[in-house]
C-alpha cells in the first residue's frame, strides 16, 4: 500500500546503504537524459527499520499477494507460486524478497524470466528489463520444500510455518511470514490477499479473511480459496491445515463470525465462537465500527501456549482461551492489525493497546477495574523488570518483553487519568478511525491525544514510555 513514509524511508536507506547505482546503458531518452533503465539501482536488502535492518525490502510498495500453496502435511512438502502485485517506488535494476528456506525453481516479472539469487533470507530479483519508478509490476515466485520454522530469534520460541501432526500452525510474528511465502515481510508494507490452498481431503485449510470456495482438487484432495480484501501486514497472514470442527455464523451485531477447534478442543467450540461473537460486537461499541469483514477465532492442537491475533481469526495454540485473551486478541483488530505499527519500536502501540483492552472487559464484566490493575502493577517492586526497560522503545532482542505489554497498558491509564474518562474513549475512537488500514507511529499517537485534551502531555509520556527507572505518581 502506498505511503509517501514508506517510499521515503525506502530512499534513505537506500542512500545510507550506498548502493550503488548501476551504469548507463549507453543510450540516452529524446531529450537527453538517460532512460529510466539506465539510471535504475538495487532496491535495498531493507525497508528501513533500524533494529531490524534486514527485514522488508526498499524500492517497491506491495499492493497485493497471490498465495496458491499445496502443502502435505505426512511429508511436510509444501508446493508454493506467489504472486506479487507491486509498485517500483525508485528506478529498479533488481530487488529483494524476503525467503527463508525453500529451492526457488522460477522466478518471472510480468510473465518474463528473471534472473535470481540467494542470500540467507533475501532473495534478489533481477528482472529482464529494469522498471521505471512508478511501474506497477507482477512478480511470480514458484518454490518448494519443507518449511523451516524460526526459532530462537525472539523471546517467543518458534515462529511461522509450523508443522504438525495434522497439518500446520501459522503464526509469524514478527518475520515468520518468510517461512512459507516469498514477501516484504515488515509491517511497514501491508496489502491484500488471496490465498489458494491445496490439502489432501480431511485436512481443513483456515486463512484470513473469507472462505470463497471448497472444491475438490483435480489430482485429489481439496482447494480452499480464501480472500483478505483489506490491507494486511505479513505476519498475520496465516494457512493453517488440519482437522477442524467449524462454527459459523453472525454476532448479534451482524458481523460474519467463524470459529474453527481441532477435535481435541470439540468442547470449547460454542464458547469461543460465543465469546468472540460477544467481545467483538463490545469492542465496536468501545472502539468504533469493525475493521475487517469476518471475525472468530482458531484453537489448534499444536502446544505453543500463546495465541497470535491473526487478522479475522486469533490463533490459540493448545489451550482453551478465557475471555481476556479473547478480549486482548479481538482488540488488536483495531490495534496492531487496522492500525498497524511502521518500525518495530512502537510495539507498545499494540500490545500496550491490547493489554489495557483486557482491563477494560473486566472492568465491563464488573471483576476489577483497570484503576485497580493499574494499581497493583504499580506496587511491583522497585528493581521489577519493567521498571527498567522502557516499552516506548523495544529491544530487538527482547521484543515481547513484559513491559511492553504491561508498562505499555499502565501509559495508556496513565493517560486516561489525566484527559479524563470522555477524552481518552475520543482518542481510542478517534486514532482507530484516522489510521484505519493505515501504519502509524508513537509520535502521531501523542500528537493526537494533545490535540484531543488540550494538555502538554509531554512529561507523561516521557517518564512512561521513555525513562527506564518507574515514573512517579
Ligand atoms: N502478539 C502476540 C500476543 O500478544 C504475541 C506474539 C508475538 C506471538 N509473536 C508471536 C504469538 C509469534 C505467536 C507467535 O498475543
Ligand atoms: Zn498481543
Amino acid at each position: 500500500m502506498t505511503r509517501g513514509a514508506v517510499a521515503l524511508l525506502a530512499t534513505l536507506n537506500l542512500l545510507a546503504c550506498g548502493a550503488a547505482v548501476e551504469p548507463s546503458k549507453g543510450s540516452t531518452g529524446s531529450d537527453g537524459s538517460p532512460p529510466a533503465a539506465a539510471r535504475a539501482g538495487a532496491g535495498a536488502p531493507g525497508i528501513g527499520d533500524p533494529h531490524f535492518p534486514l527485514d522488508g525490502n526498499g524500492g517497491y510498495d506491495v499492493a497485493h499477494y497471490a498465495l496458491e500453496i499445496g502443502y502435505v502435511p505426512a511429508s511436510k512438502h509444501l508446493d508454493g507460486e506467489a504472486t506479487i502485485r507491486a509498485t517500483a517506488t525508485q528506478p529498479l535494476s533488481r530487488f529483494n524478497l524476503d525467503l527463508h528456506g525453500f529451492k526457488v525453481s522460477e522466478v518471472t516479472v510480468d510473465g518474463a524470466a528473471a534472473r535470481f539469487s540467494r542470500d540467507g533470507d533475501e532473495l534478489s530479483v533481477t528482472p529482464a528489463k529494469p522498471l521505471a519508478q512508478g511501474a506497477e509490476f507482477a512478480v511470480r515466485v514458484a518454490y518448494s520444500g519443507e518449511p523451516q520454522p524460526v526459532r530462537g530469534s525472539s523471546n517467543l520460541g518458534t515462529y511461522g510455518f509450523i508443522p504438525t501432526k495434522d497439518g500446520a500452525f501459522v503464526t509469524a510474528e514478527p518475520n515468520g511470514a518468510r517461512t512459507w511465502f516469498p514477501a516484504n515481510d515488515h509491517p511497514a508494507d501491508k496489502a491484500t490477499f488471496d490465498f489458494k490452498i491445496t490439502v489432501p481431503r480431511g485436512v481443513t485449510a483456515l486463512a484470513n479473511g473469507e472462505l470463497l470456495s471448497r472444491k475438490p482438487a483435480a489430482g485429489g484432495g481439496t482447494t480452499f480459496t480464501w480472500r483478505e480484501s483489506n490491507p494486511m501486514v505479513t505476519y498475520l497472514a496465516t494457512a493453517t491445515l488440519g482437522k477442524f470442527r467449524l462454527r459459523e455464523g453472525k454476532t448479534a451485531g451482524g458481523i460474519p463470525n467463524l470459529a474453527a477447534t481441532d477435535p481435541r478442543y470439540a468442547g470449547a467450540l460454542d464458547k469461543l465462537y460465543e465469546r468472540s461473537g460477544e467481545i467483538t460486537d463490545h469492542w465496536v461499541k468501545v472502539f468504533g465500527p469493525y475493521p475487517f469483514g469476518s471475525t472468530g477465532g482458531v484453537i489448534d492442537d499444536f502446544s505453543a501456549g500463546y495465541a497470535l491475533e491473526n487478522q479475522t481469526k486469533p490463533m490459540y495454540g493448545g489451550f482453551e482461551p478465557d475471555e481476556s485473551i479473547i478480549a486482548h486478541e479481538l482488540a488488536h483488530q483495531w490495534f496492531g492489525n487496522s492500525v498497524s505499527i511502521k518500525r518495530w519500536k512502537d510495539l507498545w502501540l499494540n500490545e500496550g493497546f491490547a493489554t489495557y483492552a483486557e482491563w477494560l472487559w473486566a472492568e465491563h464484566r464488573g471483576d476489577s477495574t483497570a484503576e485497580q490493575r493499574f494499581r497493583t502493577a504499580l506496587n511491583r517492586a522497585a528493581d521489577d523488570a519493567i521498571w527498567s526497560y522502557p516499552p516506548g522503545d523495544t529491544r530487538p532482542d527482547d521484543l515481547f518483553h513484559e513491559s511492553v505489554y504491561l508498562r505499555g497498558a499502565m501509559t495508556l491509564h496513565a493517560l486516561r487519568q489525566e484527559i479524563g474518562d470522555d477524552t481518552f474513549f475520543k482518542l481510542l475512537r478517534t486514532w482507530a478511525a484516522e489510521h484505519e488500514h493505515g501504519n502509524a507511529t508513537t509520535d502521531q499517537f501523542t500528537a493526537l491525544a494533545e490535540r484531543l485534551s488540550g494538555k502538554q502531555l509531554g512529561s507523561l509520556f516521557d517518564a512512561w514510555l521513555f525513562q527506564p527507572r518507574r515514573p512517579a505518581v
